[in-house]
């Protein structure tokens, strides 16, 4: 039986010209500096985000751990969203490891934050606070239905924090999709920020890493946080061989996810027992939920995995699936059968 797994687009393998580069990779030792491809790779990402320089670290959590770790000291404080990754699922990292405050103001069901709330968590001078340092946002959205924040958007967050004297760190683990959803240069979203990390794992398809973009000394010292994390790895063109690739094969692509998104929430929402909010779906991300509270999502789950698909349960009546490389509009299709086949026989 053929699995659709719909679970992440982390579940995505290299395609087959990414193996070849990985096989055919040019390769040095990164901690001198003298990985080919790492450093064509940490190019060509720079030149895209439209930053001076760029450092390619083993995964999102530690592309935005790495940047938190550049932008602020111990006992600093970071402002961010309360369904942010950085705050909900980087094991709370920036405390755990760097000693720094997450201040978490609520997010918009779009991914914003209000800019009146991130005014009012700001700190003023005064010996029992914290020192607010920085500003978290984060692009898609992936616990607020994958949504894109706007260029104008994060310009306006980037006016406020220099006026206040802070930064902007964008969590851009799917920057591309936003761009690719808005019509916009990914430049455009990262421009107002300090500092901007993707990653190259999830619907870019590469099968690891993720690389930070932001000003030569910014990533310089992140350089020596990533170090101090264990981070410096050696012949790691075997990993950029694939982010090459990512960039330029499997960006355009993208909108084919959001598509087949569009056909998987159209298709749920006439499926009597499950409710989803169709004006909530702007990339590769669908959140679903149980019509009756009482249903048990984790039994659908059961009950799909036994008929090839694969979703994810995020709350007690939440589902998530998320389209992404390898998934066809037939998968889709089949996955609405599925579905369709387990809610009539609960
Ligand atoms: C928005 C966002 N940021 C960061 C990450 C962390 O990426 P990684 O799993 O590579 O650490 C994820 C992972 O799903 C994510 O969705």
């Amino acid at each position: 039986m053929k699995t659709i797994d719909l679970r992440s687009d982390t579940v995505t393998l290299p395609t087959q010209a990414m193996r070849e580069a990985i096989y055919h990779a040019e390769l040095g030792d990164d901690v001198f500096g003298e990985d080919p491809t790492t450093n064509r790779l940490e190019k060509i990402a720079a030149e895209r985000m439209g930053k001076e320089a760029a450092i390619m670290v083993a995964s999102g959590t530690m592309g935005n751990l790495v940047s938190v770790l550049t932008h602020c000291r111990r006992g600093e404080e970071v402002i961010l969203g309360d369904r942010s990754h950085m705050f909900l699922y980087e094991a709370g990292s920036m405390s755990a490891v760097g000693g720094i405050h997450p201040h978490t103001i609520a997010n918009q069901p779009d991914g914003t934050i209000r800019l009146e709330n991130i005014e009012a968590a700001i700190r003023g001078s005064n010996v029992h606070f914290p020192r607010s340092r920085l500003i978290c946002l984060e692009n898609t959205h992936n616990r607020c239905y994958g949504s894109a924040l706007t260029p104008q958007y994060t310009e306006s967050v980037a006016k406020l924090a220099a006026d206040r004297g802070l930064c902007v760190h964008l969590d851009g683990a799917r920057i591309f999709n936003a761009a690719v959803a808005l019509g916009v240069d990914v430049k455009e979203l990262a421009r107002h920020a300090d500092s901007v990390s993707f990653c190259l794992s999830k619907g870019l398809s590469s099968p690891v890493g993720s690389v930070i973009c932001g000003r030569s000394q910014f990533i310089a010292e992140a350089r020596r946080n990533r170090k101090v994390l264990g981070g410096g790895m050696r012949q790691s063109g075997i990993i950029a061989a694939a982010g090459i690739e990512a960039l330029e094969q499997m960006v355009d692509r993208l909108a084919e996810d959001h598509e087949n998104a569009r056909r998987l929430a159209e298709g749920i929402a006439r499926i009597p027992g499950l409710s989803l909010d169709l004006g909530k779906i702007y990339t590769n991300i669908v959140y679903f939920d149980m019509a009756d509270k009482q249903f048990d999502a984790g039994t659908l789950v059961t009950q799909l995995a036994g008929r090839g698909v694969k979703v994810l349960q995020v709350g007690p009546g939440r589902l998530r699936a998320v389209t992404h490389y390898g998934i066809s509009t037939e998968d889709i299709d089949l996955a609405l059968v599925a579905l369709n086949e387990a809610m009539t026989e609960s």
